[in-house]
């Protein structure tokens, strides 16, 4: 019968990890409701789960009563929706991962230094919404599959910064394209795609060209998620689909099948990882194999406001 190789590092890291129990100590402390805006991080079980618990999730801070308390998503947001917050007096608590926040010090630190930033990254996704906030009218969005889309005005410093969650083969190839048409292009102190998704990404490309079939869970909305698709795909992997719960699962990718390799994006917690590997040795897939690529130690503590846990 078939076996299965389950990648490692998979599943949550330390930013997505910080936001949920920052949501959860929230809870209670102050008992619901307590306001997120936007996704807390993009999985939608963790949503739901949370939902019930009694988070209300808005799009946007109108949404929030007077004197509410609102937490700000993982992926952060800009000096306007902090300033807005502040404004209406909401108690706000920031769960923006530090991993983000160190890129929007860059954004500022190249702004007032007179660069145009280029920054690589999915113009719809929040994280680079929100980037965009520490330097408006600086920073130009550059999808890392159009690097020559961009136009720049002429004799201005230019220096480039990316969203966490890109592959990073595919930032490296903007990156280098972009040095081409921009030759003084300055690079950031260090690469901003994260550790926890460039180690889910590496330990995706080690199994993947020894499998006929690559399954990620994660949400459709999940950057790092797609990118292990595109990463197992690039790496050799026959086929490869994202699942957001074993239920998505088609048993007709299993077709001739002899290796599943499996992993999950950065926001999905561990036991729906557990049901798709119930589901695969139902199926035929009762050998797994771990592949661990790396171990990761990291960890953030809590916002300020509530690190004081015992409060
Ligand atoms: Fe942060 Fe990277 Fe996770 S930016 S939220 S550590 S995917």
């Amino acid at each position: 019968m078939g076996r299965v190789l389950l990648a490692a590092p998979r599943g949550y890291c330390a930013g997505v990890e910080r936001a949920i129990v920052t949501v959860e100590e929230a809870l209670r402390r102050y008992g619901p409701p307590v306001y997120v805006r936007r996704q807390i991080v993009h999985n939608t079980f963790v949503v739901g789960d949370l939902t019930r618990r009694g988070a209300v999730f808005v799009e946007e801070l109108g949404e929030v009563p007077d004197g509410g308390l609102v937490i700000f998503s993982a992926h952060g947001v800009s000096p306007a929706v902090r300033q807005d917050a502040e404004r209406r007096g909401l108690r706000a608590v920031d769960a923006t991962c530090p991993l983000v926040t160190k890129v929007h010090k860059e954004a500022v630190r190249f702004a007032e230094a007179g660069h145009r930033i280029l920054l690589i990254g999915h113009a719809e996704h929040e994280e680079v919404e929100g980037t965009l906030g520490e330097a408006p009218g600086r920073i130009h969005v550059v999808d890392p599959a159009r690097p020559d889309d961009v136009r720049l005005p002429e004799g201005v410093p230019v220096s480039w910064l990316s969203q966490t969650t890109l592959s990073v083969d595919e930032t490296m190839g903007a990156v280098a394209r972009l040095r081409e048409r921009f030759p003084g292009l300055i690079d950031p102190p260090s690469d901003d795609i994260c550790y926890a998704s460039q180690n889910r990404q590496e330990a995706v490309a080690a199994i993947a060209p020894r499998c006929e079939l690559v399954i990620v869970v994660g949400s459709a909305n999940s950057s790092n998620s797609q990118r292990l698709v595109d990463v197992a795909l690039g790496a050799g992997a026959g086929a490869a689909h994202l699942v957001d719960r074993v239920g998505d699962a088609d048993e007709r990718w299993l077709d001739g099948v002899e290796t599943v390799g499996v992993s999950s994006g950065a926001s999905v917690p561990e036991h729906l990882v557990g049901e798709l590997l119930d589901w695969l040795a139902g199926h035929g897939y009762a050998d797994t194999t771990p592949v661990t690529l790396a171990e990761e130690t990291l960890t953030f503590s809590l916002p300020p406001g509530l690190r004081d846990r015992s409060r």
